[in-house]
């Protein structure tokens, strides 16, 4: 029988392979140090019955809209792909049209593919929802992590393997102001590079009630604006398409809340 002597040599070794491991892992030049960064992420549980009455749906495949944001899902990645881009920011002209729900949706959605790393950051830092819609308890302060002063592992949490979630708590009355900001614009290039997420989605507010928008745009490689059926009109989403189209490529536009559904295919 080993003696316990020899087990915890045995041990000791594979603790320190493990730890050369991850020092070789990130000090190569090309290696993936986000690998350990991922790692670090505190790992967060999804109550799916608050989650399911707040209308995310791509949790699991119970249901019809699953496979609506399944197919919006693969059309942004084959876009994003094919240009090289990673960032999408989501906004609509006026509060309510969905984005939220639209950036939760897509952001489970794309963790349903394993290869892909997604991360969605709340940025709507006058309404923040994303915390409420999870049930996230304490979400950390995202005006800290803008500013700097909270690092990617204090604001970020990960669901699964590969979607991480950054939640706010407060309301930032300056918020254009920080948007624009040149520290706000270090903390996302920060997070792009120890991340590196294959997507990241960023949850802004509406365009045509603030600057928040506009001022964050230049850290981003494209949008896409969400519409309500029954309360955006046309001016509206033409206003938005235009003055969005000047900064940044849009990626479309999601008509959302809509009663008419397209007929069923019965599959
Ligand atoms: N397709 C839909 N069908 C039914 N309800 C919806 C739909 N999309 C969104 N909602 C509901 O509408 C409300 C507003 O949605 P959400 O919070 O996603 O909008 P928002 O654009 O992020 O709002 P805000 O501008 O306040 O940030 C929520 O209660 C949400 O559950
Ligand atoms: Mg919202």
């Amino acid at each position: 029988m080993e003696s316990i002597q020899s087990t915890i040599e045995k041990m000791e070794r594979e603790i320190a392979l493990v730890a050369f491991r991850e020092d070789r892992v990130s000090n190569l030049p090309g290696a993936q140090p986000s690998e350990l960064v991922w790692r670090r992420l505190a790992s967060a549980s999804l109550d799916k019955k608050r989650a399911a009455q707040r209308r995310i749906v791509t949790l699991d495949r119970l249901e019809g809209a699953t496979f609506r944001f399944d197919i919006l899902r693969t059309k942004i990645l084959r876009t994003l792909r094919q240009k090289n881009w990673t960032s999408i920011a989501i906004t609509s002209p006026t509060p309510g049209c969905g984005k939220t729900l639209l950036a939760l949706n897509l952001a489970f959605s794309f963790a349903n593919l394993k290869e892909c790393r997604t991360a969605l950051v709340d940025l709507d830092l006058r309404r923040p929802q994303v915390g409420n819609v999870l049930g996230i308890e304490k979400p950390s302060s995202m005006e800290g992590f803008l500013k700097g002063d909270n690092s990617i592992e204090e604001v970020f949490l990960r669901y699964g393997e590969n979607l991480a979630v950054g939640a706010n708590a407060c309301v930032v009355p300056y918020a254009a102001e920080l948007l624009q900001s040149s520290e706000a614009a270090t903390a996302i290039k920060n997070l792009k590079d120890k991340l590196r997420p294959n997507v990241l989605i960023f949850d802004l507010p509406p365009m045509l009630v603030n600057d928040d928008v506009l001022a964050f745009l230049p850290n981003v490689d494209c949008v896409i604006l969400v519409a309500a059926a029954e309360s955006s009109t046309f001016n509206e989403v033409d206003i938005c398409e235009r003055s969005l189209s000047q900064q940044t490529d849009v990626l479309g536009v999601v008509l959302n809340k809509c009663h008419f559904s397209p007929e069923e295919f019965g599959y």
